[in-house]
């Protein structure tokens, strides 16, 4: 069935959806992106969202388009529309379509950035099966540019990523960078030691998970310690658990790394307790 989307301004199915071929999105990848969970039919975590989208923009010199309000309205009415109980919604901000191609950025003011938001329906998300059973990642090379704080549309990598992990029979690569672990092809990483979480710390090498503020918040309130700091894969492989955040897959457990077996291959339960924690304060707190 075909969803209701939203292109400036306007719902339409989405066949009847068009961006111009001279937009800055897709000639050059200058946009920027927001991925908001939905369960039982409310957003999980908007407000982290919409602080981060205004952050994106503003690095880029890039208006918003609407405010967070009128952001919230459409998220909600495209909910609401296409029956999505639980799944995604994708947002997405881009420099606009200045009718050519220049590496210039283009004046605003003649050229109004471009906004678009559909919905991914996913029934079950919360249900996972891999949650029971974890993940299996690859290392890969971190290979991307250098502003990884900003989430821009430039995905190519991470794609190429995920395809390597498949190939090795994977579902994810883990990305390396002068040594250490950077993050997930989309997501953040972690490693369990007892009772203390290890993840790297703030800075423009990764992203700025808006799962991973929740997570390390209820984590601290459930008395787990944490530190921020960088990791190895070695540490990673010799780790009692492993996982991943991200607002599609929330807590994910990781059980092998580079074919190496992390404790007894199974998820732990520093990962089941935090995924627990997760899901019930933003099923709580979810509008
Ligand atoms: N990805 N790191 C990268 C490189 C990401 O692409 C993502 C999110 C994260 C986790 O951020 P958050 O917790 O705010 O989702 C970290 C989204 C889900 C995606 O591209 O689909």
């Amino acid at each position: 069935m075909s969803r209701t989307v939203y292109v400036n301004g306007t719902y339409l199915p989405e066949e009847d959806a068009k961006i111009s071929i001279f937009d800055r999105g897709f000639l050059m990848a200058d946009g920027v992106y927001e991925v908001t969970s939905v369960l039982g039919g409310k957003l999980i975590d908007f407000a982290g969202h919409c602080k981060r989208l205004a952050r994106s923009l503003s690095e880029l010199d890039m208006a918003a388009p609407a405010t967070d309000d009128e952001l919230l309205a459409i998220h909600r009415e495209l909910v609401a529309v296409n029956g999505v109980t639980d799944g995604m919604v994708y947002l997405q901000i881009t420099r606009g379509a200045p009718g050519d191609r220049d590496f210039v950025f283009p004046d605003p003011a003649t050229t109004p950035p471009t906004l678009v938001l559909f919905t991914q329906s996913r029934p079950g998300l919360a249900g996972h099966p891999a949650a029971a059973t974890g993940m299996k990642v690859i290392s890969i090379p971190d290979i991307r540019w250098g502003r990884r704080d900003i989430k821009t549309v430039q995905l190519l990598y991470p794609s190429m990523g995920k395809m390597m992990a498949r190939k090795a029979g994977c579902d994810d690569a883990w990305m390396v960078e002068d040594g250490f672990v950077t993050e997930g092809t989309s997501n953040n990483t972690y490693i369990v030691r007892g009772n203390r979480i290890v993840t790297r710390h703030l800075s423009s090498d990764i992203l700025q998970g808006i799962t991973r503020a929740a997570v390390l918040r209820l984590a601290a309130e459930a008395r787990m310690e944490v530190e921020e700091r960088p990791f190895t894969i070695e540490e990673a492989k010799a780790a009692d658990e492993a996982f991943f955040t991200s607002a599609s897959a929330f807590v994910m457990p990781v059980v092998e790394i580079d074919g190496a077996a992390l404790g007894d291959g199974t998820p732990g339960p520093v990962t089941a307790r935090l995924r627990d924690i997760y899901l019930d304060e933003m099923r709580k707190s979810a509008i």
